[in-house]
């Protein structure tokens, strides 16, 4: 099943598959299988820890290898999805879903299992959110994301 969720901004409407009811609230996707273990030198840093962490949804609603998008609370009011990846049972990958080439939302819904912005075609590796595909030229913003108990928890910061 296919659902589209509208967060404050049309720049952050957020495609999901697979969709799952999480808590009280939050939806997820679960999107396929990844790519390859290699991180290149583009991507960016995974920031340490800080400040409240979100409980974004349960860890066992995100089979490793799968991609996900889910809602969060953003440092400056704004609610709008992360990009999750499960690249294995004890790591969760997070990323911003603003595309870095205009702005509008990435989604997980991709037939290539990858990330992928509808307005223009880019699309990013999950394993960490280097550009696959143009016109974006920039990784993903990361975000520190962890497995604490049956939850993934990220901690969302400002866009770098
Ligand atoms: S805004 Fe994402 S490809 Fe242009």
């Amino acid at each position: 099943m296919w659902l589209m969720t509208d967060f404050a901004q049309p720049a952050r409407r957020t495609f999901m598959c697979a969709s799952a009811a999480i808590g009280s609230a939050a939806l997820l996707t679960a999107c396929g299988d990844g790519h390859s273990e290699a991180q290149t030198p583009d991507a960016k840093d995974i920031p340490t820890p800080s400040g409240e962490g979100q409980v974004l949804m349960k860890a066992a609603d995100l089979p490793v290898g799968s991609r996900a998008a889910a809602p969060a609370k953003h440092p400056n009011g704004e609610k709008a999805a992360v990009l999750l990846f499960r690249k294995d049972e004890k790591t969760v990958l997070a990323y911003s879903n603003k595309c870095t080439h205009q702005g509008c939302a990435v989604s997980p819904k991709s037939d290539k299992n990858d990330f992928y912005c509808a307005c223009h075609g880019s699309r990013y590796e999950p394993k960490d959110g280097t550009v696959l595909a143009g016109p974006a030229k920039a990784a993903l913003t990361r975000y520190a994301a962890e497995i604490k108990g049956k939850d993934i928890v990220v901690y969302v910061t400002d866009e770098s």
